[in-house]
């Protein structure tokens, strides 16, 4: 591996290299754990004829998916091919237009970013960030205004003056801090398309350096006080915003996922804690912040990581207001917040743990939501949760509290994994984002992949960073899975805060043009809809799943076919599931939202190798496009 720059990798792929090495296959145990399940029938699962041909999983799959073939199309657009050149396609009688991109000024007095240079540090805090990701557009008012994070930087594009990038100062790293985080900006559609309103009072960028409060549990605790900040409430900056999600109260969740990466020391002396290793806590950074700013320094400041990890609040149509860190959703590297109301009016927040193995929870606040009524203390009064699943197609919440755990409350919200693998939940293929249907009561997860799967080191089964084993089960069937697979549950009673739940697959991703057995994917998978690694998955009003893809680009062997990133439609009514875009290369598809009317989509382009959006010669910029449809009908 030390053949290998780092500046170049994704962060999924950095915090992959901290992990141990793949080790063989053990075949023969994945055909008894398939072969076990064998016969399986029943509830909301059932064979189709053609997933039971695939094999012995396929019973594992939707009956849905297996209608998928003979389903009435209720998409709204001809699907587009695979692509593997360096522009955005769309279907016929669709068109798209950047509306904001990398280093993009969010006020006049600041010029638009110059390539050759960089950002300076004095306009790093005043333009659209990098790495665009989640998303989601509010109404304040009569404005309409989109918080979008900016989930890590490209230290080559932002410091292209500097060795691989890298910083060598203390200014430095303040422009790889300040371009990062989250902008919050008003839009505005004219009859040139959609562009950021410049100076709007509700322009902000919030960036690992900005003021926020910690809440809930764990707030205040031993665990979470620092030199700095021996209230152990005050902290500053979030990092790693990954995923997105929205309250019914308006404002907006950011999710913070590998935030281990930000933290570490030189301090040959230093003995890493004991808790750091769940969370890939180690020595080595990926942006040496801890060589030019102490807090970042765990030699010096161990509690400081303990402070990230979290679902972060922020009020969109209040600029001065302080983002608040809501421990009692739980530290995990969070995928993204899926909210939904429950019967009662409790609160509902589903979240994902994206590395191999861990856990999707699930948190039930003790208050309900009443519009106009009090929210501050929804999301840090309640009962964070994690899935158990079981091979015959049930499931259940298992809770995290004191007396499930042995761990006292602060320390449930602040080591929350080790609390999760406590109960016993269950390991899963990297949990990405949840989608909430709107018009049916059920929820779905991107499962993204998991080459570590069902594998066997030292005749050891491979486990996540906690010990517990990553062994085939019908909810994550395939070893050494590289396409990934979307799960759907439905909760008990309909009712989104009961504790017992169903579950099937509504896709396993694949190729049916290399493989004939479970790595061909589920039946609702073909030649013509292809695609590996789901990851960002939202709902649009009309129930219709749009899944967005970061996975391998190469179009060759296993992935032959399946071109460069894309964004697909699936009916959950039917499993159909159809390609609407393609990205350019390099790039991952993440973050989606509608304007106020619903005619405009908005997706983002995170990290195109080619020269994205501007053409040949022009540096590659992480970006927003706006997708409009004929005559500027309806689009989700
Ligand atoms: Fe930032 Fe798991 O994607
Ligand atoms: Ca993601
Ligand atoms: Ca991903």
């Amino acid at each position: 591996m030390s053949d290998i720059d780092k500046t170049k990798l994704s962060w999924d792929e950095w915090d992959e290299l901290h992990n141990p090495p793949p080790a063989e296959t053990d075949f023969d145990r994945v055909v008894d754990s398939a072969i076990s399940r064998r016969g399986f029938i029943g509830g909301v699962l059932a064979f189709g004829s053609a997933a039971a041909a695939m094999g012995t999983l396929g019973n594992l799959i939707s009956s849905t998916s297996a209608q998928a073939q003979e389903a009435t199309s209720r998409f709204p657009f001809k699907p587009v091919p695979i692509a593997t050149d360096g522009t955005v396609h769309v279907p016929e009688g669709y068109s798209w237009k950047p509306l904001v991109k990398w280093g993009q000024p969010l006020f006049s007095n600041v010029p638009d970013v110059d390539a050759a240079t960089g950002v300076s540090i004095a306009n790093s805090d005043k333009v659209f960030g990098e790495n665009t990701d989640g998303m989601e557009l509010f109404v304040v008012g009569d404005r309409q205004v989109i918080a979008v994070n900016h989930e890590y930087v490209n230290t080559e594009v932002n410091l292209p003056n500097n060795d691989k990038g890298m910083p060598k100062s203390a200014d430095d790293v303040k422009i790889l801090q300040n371009m990062q985080g989250v902008t919050v900006m008003e839009v505005a559609e004219s009859d040139t398309g959609w562009e950021v309103v410049l100076d709007s009072p509700l322009n902000r960028r919030i960036h690992h350096n900005t003021p926020m409060k910690l809440s809930g549990p764990a707030a205040g605790s031993d665990l979470v006080k620092t030199a700095a900040d021996p209230s152990g409430v005050d902290c500053l900056g979030t990092f790693n915003n990954c995923g997105a999600g929205k309250t019914p109260w308006g404002t907006y969740l950011t999710c913070e996922e590998n935030f281990n990466g930000y933290f570490g020391t030189t301090d040959t002396n230093f003995t890493l804690p004991d808790d750091y290793k769940r969370y890939g806590i180690a020595a080595e950074t990926r942006y040496a912040y801890e060589k030019f700013d102490e807090r970042f320094d765990v030699a010096k400041n161990p509690n400081e990581p303990r402070r990230a990890g979290y679902v972060v609040e922020i009020d969109p149509s209040d600029p001065n207001s302080t983002p608040i860190k809501r421990t009692a959703l739980g530290r995990i590297k969070h995928e993204n917040a899926a909210v939904v109301v429950a019967r009662d009016g409790r609160v509902v927040v589903y979240m994902g743990d994206d590395e191999r193995g861990e856990f999707l929870y699930k948190y039930v606040s003790n208050g309900i939501y009443v519009p106009g009524g009090d929210t501050s203390r929804l999301l840090d009064e309640g009962t964070l949760h994690v899935a158990k699943f079981s091979d015959d197609g049930t499931g259940e919440w298992l809770a995290l509290t004191p007396e499930t755990t042995g761990m006292k409350m602060d320390e449930i919200c602040v080591f929350t994994r080790q609390a999760a693998s406590k109960v016993g939940a269950t390991t899963m293929d990297r949990p990405e984002w949840v989608a909430i249907n709107p018009v049916a009561i059920e929820a779905y997860c991107a499962l993204t992949n998991n080459s570590r799967r069902g594998e066997v080191k030292d005749g050891k089964l491979q486990t996540n960073a906690g010990g517990d084993e990553m062994s085939v089960n019908a909810t994550n069937p395939r070893e050494k899975n590289e396409y990934g697979q979307i799960v759907r549950w439905y909760p008990e009673n309909e009712d989104h805060a009961n504790g017992k739940f169903k579950w099937d697959l509504f896709c396993m991703a694949g190729n049916p043009d290399v493989h004939k057995d479970t790595y061909a994917g589920s039946s609702n998978i073909n030649s013509g809809n292809m695609f590996n690694s789901p990851d960002g998955m939202i709902f649009d009003s009309t129930g219709l799943l749009w899944i967005q893809t970061d996975g391998e680009d190469t179009n060759e062997g296993d992935f032959a076919g399946q071109g460069n990133n894309q964004m697909l439609a699936g009916d959950p009514a039917t499993g159909r599931i159809e390609r609407f875009l393609t990205g350019p290369k390099g790039a991952e598809v993440t973050g989606l939202t509608w304007s106020a009317d619903k005619r405009t989509m908005f997706v983002g382009i995170q990290h195109p190798d080619a020269p994205f959006p501007d053409g040949a010669g022009k540096l590659p910029r992480s970006t927003v496009v706006a997708i409009k449809r004929e005559g500027n009908a309806v689009i989700g």
